[in-house]
């Protein structure tokens, strides 16, 4: 692992944005992130039918905006006319799907650190993270903390190795499986980020070992933060921030 990196990551991240108190992965959830005290968000990131990098989580648009279907079938300029608030509240109409260079541009502003999490549609794994990879590096300011990446994709990952091997990577997985190790080796990961559920004091101490950043999602619930934190987890992705910071501590 990049185990010698000066990189900090704080103890509690906002998960898409404070995505409990504001629609997920949309401006306004990286705003209410910063209001909230947050110091880092992560977000989710893929491509457009016309290949441009978005902030969206799922493959679909149904469940998270007005409009339906693939959006690995839709063009960036149909997103405009999509509302990505209003299903989450109506006070939040008019929220956008964000491009990448405005999410990024905000935590620029905002001096908001980040984990861009490379999602990628089926197929479009390398092309995602070169893409978001070449827009991020055109953007984000060389003195700052470098982006960690992360992804469940290992081509995704191995590409951002090759693209920018300087920036940080996190291996995302469900459960530790056997094969952890190797994929970690191969992508030259630094951090591995795991499912709260099933992940146990075991399970963190052996990446701990190993050399490894941990980072663990979603956690809500503050006992399960605090017992994390006891086992050595570095850092934890909440949709509450809110609730978790007062317990962080540093
Ligand atoms: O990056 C941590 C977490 O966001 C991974 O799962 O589905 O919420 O993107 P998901
Ligand atoms: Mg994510």
């Amino acid at each position: 692992p990049l185990a010698t990196s000066p990189f900090h990551v704080p103890r509690v991240i906002a998960h898409r944005g404070a995505c409990a108190s504001a629609p997920e992965n949309t401006l306004a959830a990286f705003r209410r992130a910063h209001e909230l005290g947050a110091r880092w968000v992560e977000f989710d990131v893929k491509l457009t039918a016309d290949g441009r990098p978005v902030v969206f989580h799922d493959n679909t648009l149904d469940r998270t905006t007005d409009g339906s279907g693939p959006m690995a079938d839709t063009p960036l300029a149909a997103l405009g006319d999509l509302d990505a608030g209003k299903w989450f509240d109506p006070d939040f109409a008019g929220e956008l799907v964000p491009t990448l260079e405005e999410v990024l541009d905000l935590l620029v502003e905002m001096d908001l650190g980040a984990n861009m999490e490379l999602k990628p549609c089926p197929g479009r794994e390398a092309e995602t993270a070169a893409v978001a990879l070449d827009v991020a590096r055109g953007l984000w300011p060389t003195e700052a903390p470098p982006l960690l990446m992360s992804s469940f994709s290992r081509v995704a990952l191995d590409t951002a190795r090759q693209i920018a091997p300087q920036w940080p990577r996190g291996l995302l997985v469900e459960a530790l499986t056997d094969d952890w190790r190797a994929a970690a080796q191969e992508v030259e990961a630094w951090s591995i980020h795991c499912a709260q559920d099933p992940l146990g004091p075991a399970a963190v101490a052996e990446m701990l070992d190993a050399g490894y950043r941990v980072m663990v999602y979603t956690v809500n619930d503050p006992g399960r933060a605090l017992n994390m934190w006891d086992w050595g987890v570095h850092a934890i992705f909440t949709d509450r921030p809110e609730v978790l910071l007062p317990l962080a501590g540093t």
